[in-house]
């Protein structure tokens, strides 16, 4: 069985002369498990990437399989279902709801689940069960990002796709987040991909994948992977 297949995805913005390329045939196979860094300057496609990953986004040209089921040519209505049943999403902002406690902005994710984690025990994975009563607003950037990971995980996704996931964060709570990041994969199962403009980050991948100008330009499995504790960052 193939977990996710991308092969030779296009996006285009435009058309003739002012046409712009987002992805520019990127093929990509993503092993179950697998902590997967996709690392790229500012513009070179990676949010892209990633939203067609997780069905919020949609290829002009190119096909797409996940656990040997075809989602490239899908129709909103099932993207929508395929993103509930399988993907997780975090993005740099924490998207919270600001007038619910931590516990609440978690619950409500997890009502329209059909077999959602334990929400205790997702807390205490993440380090925020002492926080469970308060609101966005009494956290620290890392905590409501501790926050955003739980509402993501609380449905146990098979995929986590984290867009720029520290990047409003200072290097010690970057820590900590990945530090929980990489716990989710191992406690859950969870593949997750990660995708980032920080070198240092990738060192924590179990495969990492270079992309410029929307083409994948290497992807190699991590030889010298470290847990997220030894990042620089
Ligand atoms: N809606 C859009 N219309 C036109 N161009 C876009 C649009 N969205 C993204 N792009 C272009 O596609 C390229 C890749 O964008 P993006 O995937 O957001 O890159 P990254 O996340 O790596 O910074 C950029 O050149 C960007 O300007
Ligand atoms: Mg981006």
């Amino acid at each position: 069985m193939s977990f996710l297949k991308l092969e030779n995805a296009v996006k285009k913005y435009g058309d003739g002369e002012s046409a712009v390329y987002a992805l520019n045939g990127v093929s990509i196979d993503i092993e179950p498990e697998e902590i997967v860094v996709i690392l790229g300057s500012s513009g070179s496609g990676k949010s892209t990437l990633l939203n067609i990953l997780g069905g919020i986004d949609v290829m002009s040209e190119g096909r797409f399989t996940f656990m040997d089921k075809e989602i490239s040519g899908k129709k909103s209505r099932d993207l929508l279902l395929y993103r509930r049943e399988n993907i997780g999403f975090v993005f740099q902002f924490y998207n919270l709801i600001a007038d619910l406690t931590v516990r609440e902005n978690i619950k409500v994710v997890a009502e329209y689940c059909s077999s959602p984690l334990n929400i205790d025990e997702v807390m205490k994975t993440l380090g925020i069960d002492s926080l469970a009563d308060r609101f966005p607003s009494q956290l620290s950037g890392g905590q409501q990002q501790r926050v955003a990971i739980a509402r993501a995980v609380i449905k146990n996704p098979k995929l986590l796709l984290c867009d720029e996931l520290t990047g409003a964060l200072d290097s010690k709570s970057s820590g900590d987040v990945l530090r929980f990041v990489e716990k989710i994969n191992h406690e859950y199962n969870t593949t997750i991909i990660i995708i980032t403009h920080n070198n240092e980050i990738a060192r924590m991948g179990d495969r990492i994948i270079r992309i410029h100008d929307g083409k994948i330009v290497s992807n190699e499995k991590n030889q010298e992977k470290v847990s997220a504790d030894k990042l620089e960052l």
